[in-house]
């Protein structure tokens, strides 16, 4: 179906068939009341997007995604309606706000590869932040108050205190964070100026798929830790690269804390709740406060998949720091945030399952286009 001036509108069932965890758990008090909540969640198909579409579907809100398919995929789109484009289409943001009375908009449309935004910066520059101006614009435009917005650890750069709380200083040291700490000043000028409340949530390494394995983390290239380990325990690449040996940790590798996409879907949820409540702007730290070396996720893989993992020990990546643990209690305590998957295991045993799902799917393909070509 083609809708908005030729741009794809898919309309899918928008309406759930169970009720979300923090619903059962009456966790949400605004999101549900007054009848449906409608939500832009710009960049929905996505890994983290995605996951979130799902959440809200679940709460039974009215979802409207707003993806350019530029890094999302289609395949992760299982409810809302969608519509393909990009932020910087001023006259698409124009229909697509003033079809829809939006009580408020998630953001997770965001370039996120480190390294990447090393060499280019400008693409960084470019998608993270000109096209989130773009899109407050429209919001300011059309009269939309409310925000959410996918940060990031990488705001606060190399730690100088672990756990970092949200009250650390911000020195990122690399484009991708420092285009992110841009859009939380710019967050904050708009609250100023135009009384828009936002919620800025600082992940810390996003991992883990939903327990369905119909959405999970679909990235080309794959650049990320626990998906890359989890190619190589299938035999679809031969080895894994362990990006630097000599940091000052127990191991000599990286100490990232691994949040599963659901928590971090879930503190959205309360996130918006707080803010439909009439809550002032915030910035949380989400992360699940533990720390895991790059060796200690190879050897927990390895137990999740039984397989051995070939490893190559490699070059430090430039921009990555040497440790990054969260201190997440502010959003506990103020919303109530209680992640579910605080064991490392855990969340790579769902990586592991929407990983197998994508194989087999591959598998059913090929066969099918096999058997098509005999008959
Ligand atoms: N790593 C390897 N080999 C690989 C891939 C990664 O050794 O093949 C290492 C990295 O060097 C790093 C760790 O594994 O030490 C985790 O790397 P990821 O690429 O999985 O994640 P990052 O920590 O670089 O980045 C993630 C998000 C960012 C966010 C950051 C904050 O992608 O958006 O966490 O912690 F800013």
């Amino acid at each position: 179906m083609v809708g908005l001036n030729g741009h794809e509108l898919i309309n899918k069932p928008n309406k759930p068939n169970k009720l979300n965890e923090l619903n059962k758990l009456n966790k949400l008090k605004y999101v549900m009341t007054n009848g449906d909540k409608k939500i832009l969640v710009v960049g929905g198909a996505g890994y983290i997007g995605a996951h979130m579409v799902r959440q809200l579907v679940n709460a039974r809100c009215d979802v409207v995604i707003l993806d350019n398919l530029s890094t999302g995929s289609r395949k992760l789109v299982h409810g809302g309606e969608f519509v393909q484009g990009s932020l910087g289409d001023s006259n698409l943001l124009d229909r697509v706000f003033g079809a829809h009375p939006f009580d408020a908009v998630m953001h997770f449309a965001a370039f996120s590869q480190v390294g990447e935004s090393m060499n280019q910066p400008l693409k960084y520059y470019r998608n993270n932040l000109a096209e989130t101006v773009a899109l407050l614009d429209a919001m300011v435009r059309h009269d939309v108050k409310r925000f959410i917005f996918s940060s990031t650890a990488a705001v606060y750069g190399e730690p100088v205190e672990i756990p970092i709380t949200e009250l650390h200083p911000c020195a990122p040291t690399n484009p991708y964070g420092a285009t992110k700490l841009a859009v939380e000043h710019m967050l904050a000028d708009c609250d100023a100026a135009y009384g828009l409340k936002y919620t800025a949530l600082r992940y810390f390494n996003a991992a883990g798929a939903d327990e369905s394995g119909e959405i999970g983390e679909l990235h080309d290239p794959e650049t990320h830790l626990i998906p890359i380990v989890l190619k190589a325990a299938t035999g679809q690449i031969d080895h894994i690269q362990v990006f630097g040996t000599d940091y000052p940790t127990t191991d000599g590798t990286c100490i990232r804390d691994y949040v599963h996409v659901n928590d971090l879907a879930q503190a959205h949820l309360l996130a918006l709740d707080a803010l439909l409540g009439g809550g002032e702007s915030a910035v949380y730290n989400l992360g699940s406060s533990n720390g895991y070396s790059v060796k200690e996720v190879i050897g927990k893989a390895e137990v999740v998949t039984g397989k051995k993992i070939a490893v190559v020990e490699a070059q430090r990546r430039p921009g990555d720091p040497a440790i990054l643990i969260a201190s997440s209690e502010k959003i506990k305590r103020e919303l109530g945030w209680t992640p579910a998957y605080e064991n490392l295991e855990k969340i790579i045993r769902t990586a592991w399952n929407w990983h197998l799902k994508q194989i087999l799917n591959v598998q059913h393909r090929t066969l099918n286009s096999l058997c098509s070509a005999i008959l």
